[in-house]
């Protein structure tokens, strides 16, 4: 009997919707040929439902989610509301309340993807970034003192709690074990600075490691970690940090692996409903052009797969994406692909459906 999932499909705003579709295909695609049943439930939540109900996300929805395997979002975002509207009221709500703990990010140069990094090919830029979702600067805690005076006080509270902490650096090790390659975790804080929330870091990262002999555990301050992110990326293994840094270094990850064309990343709860997301924003500018790159939606549904342990199906869909970037684009970039939005899904479908990809 086939397998089925049953998963949440959010296209959002901007170009949101597109590489969604493209992202639908090719789950259909492998779906099909591996016999996996995908069950898709569309919300229509983003800036245009926003703009007509004055809703961003309802709490009914995140109870609807919780019965979920898995939530697909394509962008969240749009250029009539105001910033942080929509990012606060739909992204961060849905990692709040689902306790989306996690925030996986691969940093991983594909063959045949160019990177701005001199002399430096897929055999060195192969990591993963685990970031804190949670806690941090991201809880809104804090708030104003005689705002709009000339005394103004704004204080932004970074909450790091053992609990936390713990979880977060507990999942780090396990998945670099799992991963088994480097076996090298880094954290990857500012205990120079962040005197008390790195301590606190710092501190269950050692404590922690003493369960995992076998991982070799390192340190770095943020800085240093952005310039070996560049000078030297062969020394990453698995990265863990907290939610601003982690936010941050994968922005700079994502131009490594050659841009937010191909970027993606899982929000995960190892208990719960996760979802996956390309990393990339709504790119109003290139809307409804069938210009976008779709592949980092389509990776964010390979992470999916993975994540819903249907391994085969996430093998097959990386070798067929790799074939296509490989033998097909010109580039990742958007407008540069020599191919259009819609191109680039059904390259990959016929990769999936060929299994050609297996030969590359
Ligand atoms: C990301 C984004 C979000 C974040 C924004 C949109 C709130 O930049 O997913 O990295 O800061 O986490
Ligand atoms: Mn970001």
């Amino acid at each position: 009997m086939s397998k089925g999932f049953k998963i949440g499909v959010i296209p959002g705003d901007g170009t949101g919707p597109e590489v969604i579709a493209e992202g639908i295909k090719v789950l259909e695609a492998v779906g099909e040929t591996k016999d996996i049943r995908f069950n898709l439930v569309h919300y229509d939540f983003g800036g245009e439902r926003y703009l007509k109900t004055g809703e961003a996300l309802p709490d009914s929805a995140i109870d609807d989610f919780r019965q979920l395997d898995a939530i697909y979002l394509g962008a969240i975002g749009h250029p009539d509301v105001q910033p942080g509207i929509l990012e606060k009221g739909i992204l961060l709500n849905m990692r709040f309340s689902l306790d989306q703990y996690i925030n996986l990010r691969p940093v991983k140069l594909y063959p045949g993807v160019e990177t701005p990094l001199k002399d430096k090919g897929p055999e060195d830029i192969d990591y993963v970034v685990v970031r804190e979702n949670t806690e941090g600067l991201y809880t809104g805690a804090g708030g104003f003192l005689k705002k709009g005076t000339p005394d103004e006080v704004a204080v932004q509270e970074s909450i790091n709690t053992r609990k936390g902490v713990e979880r977060c650096l507990k999942y780090a090790f396990e998945y670099c074990r799992k991963r088994n390659k480097r076996k090298k975790l880094t954290l990857c804080g500012k205990t120079n600075v962040l005197t008390y929330a790195f301590d606190l870091w710092e501190r269950v990262f050692r404590e922690i490691g003493e369960s995992y002999p076998d991982i070799e555990r390192d340190y770095a301050h943020v800085d240093a970690i952005c310039m070996w992110m560049v000078k030297n990326p062969e020394m990453f293994d698995v990265v863990v940090t907290d939610n601003m840094f982690g936010d941050i270094i994968t922005d700079l990850g994502a131009t490594i692996q050659g841009g937010m064309g191909i970027a993606a990343g899982g929000n995960i709860n190892p208990n719960g409903t996760s979802m996956f997301e390309p990393i990339g924003g709504s790119a109003p500018k290139y809307t409804g052009k069938n210009v976008i790159n779709p592949l980092a939606a389509i990776m964010a549904g390979q992470m999916m797969l993975d994540h819903l342990g249907e391994f085969e199906a996430a093998g097959l869909v990386e070798r067929s994406m790799i074939a296509v970037v490989q033998k097909h684009m010109r580039s990742l970039d958007v407008g540069k692909m020599g191919l259009t939005t819609t191109e680039v899904g059904d390259l990959v479908v016929k990769y999936i459906r060929s299994d050609l990809g297996s030969e590359t």
